[in-house]
């Protein structure tokens, strides 16, 4: 079989992701590839793992040949929150990287799947229920890099009939990898101060609605996806997909239902508040589930008891 490359495959979802393929298509035909940070044991003990840049063409170019590469999941981007921090080097990871993926998939002929975001929307879309074709004009250099990467997809498949695909993920809660610092972080934090301290200081302000979803759903979703009739789908690169909408008070009381004396308060970040409200409330995850069967497995009740149950047993 031709191969499957992951970049970002330390970060938190590519860390989960790769195993999971590796899991299903064998160890060796995954490459793991990473820039800077270093790889668990795990990742480097169940198959291969390269240092590459993304920014840097060749290096993309020369894992892709080197391997026989037919799929590329491309994880490797910052998080919105150090995005503001550093918005000319958001740019050209999460730009440059994705043209210079693009790009070789296209000489390689190689089908890719990009993740979007709730990022890609802002202040003027609607809230609640956010269709999947609406209006999008972020104001956060994550969120521009997120619909310009949309379109370069969409134009890819047109253009060149690059097999691309993608969705808008939430926030994604799990236990193995910690997110790089984005606007949805605090619904993982909160989960190893529960268990450590029974007390957790909020960043983003109660009422603070978002979706979420857990990692296991995260990864069958971009799996499904890829693995989906080309056939049916209409929105290629940025399905809308969400598992549930929640505040921090939502979080904490769930918690609670397990940690009962674990208590909350708040310290608003003003610049994740800010981007936070900017984005959706809950989003319309329906052209999904009609053009490739998308149905999350976990709510917010299975997904708190299942990371308090594993991250219990990692923190001990
Ligand atoms: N979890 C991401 C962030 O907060 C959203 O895509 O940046």
């Amino acid at each position: 079989m031709k191969k499957v490359l992951v970049t970002g495959a330390v970060g938190q979802i590519g860390s989960e992701l790769t195993m999971v393929l590796r899991e299903k298509y064998g160890n060796d035909n995954v490459i793991a590839t990473g820039h800077r940070s270093k790889p668990s044991e795990k990742l480097l003990n169940s198959g291969p793992f390269q240092f590459i840049n993304c920014s840097d063409i060749k290096t993309v170019e020369e894992v892709v040949k080197k391997n026989d590469i037919g799929t590329i999941y491309h994880l490797a981007a910052l998080l919105s929150a150090v995005a503001e921090e550093r918005p000319q080097l958001a740019w050209d990871v999460n730009m440059n990287g994705l043209y210079n993926v693009l790009e070789v998939a296209r000489e390689h002929n190689c089908a890719v799947c990009t993740p979007s975001s709730i990022g890609a929307f802002g202040p003027s879309t609607p809230v609640d229920n956010t269709p999947q074709d609406t209006i999008q004009r972020p104001n956060t250099m994550y969120g521009v890099t997120k619909v310009a990467g949309e379109l370069l997809c969409d134009y890819y498949y047109k253009r060149f009939g690059v097999d691309t695909r993608g969705l808008r993920y939430p926030g994604i809660i799990s236990y193995e990898t910690l997110p790089g610092g984005g606007t949805t972080d605090y619904a993982v934090e909160i989960f190893y101060e529960a268990i450590k301290n029974k007390k957790y200081t909020c960043f983003l302000k109660q009422g603070t609605y978002l979706d979420m979803m857990y990692m296991p759903d995260a990864i069958s979703s971009a799996i499904n996806l890829m693995e989906a009739d080309p056939a049916k789908l209409i929105h290629r690169n940025a399905f809308n997909v969400t598992a549930m909408s929640i505040d921090p008070e939502d979080m904490a009381n769930e918690i609670r239902k397990t940690i009962p004396d674990f208590t909350m308060d708040y310290k608003v970040d003003p610049v994740r508040q800010a981007i936070a409200d900017s984005w959706p409330n809950n989003m319309d995850d329906s052209a999904a589930t009609e053009e490739w069967g998308w149905k999350p497995e976990y709510n917010l009740e299975a997904m708190t008891k299942d990371m308090i149950e594993k991250l219990t047993i990692k923190l001990k």
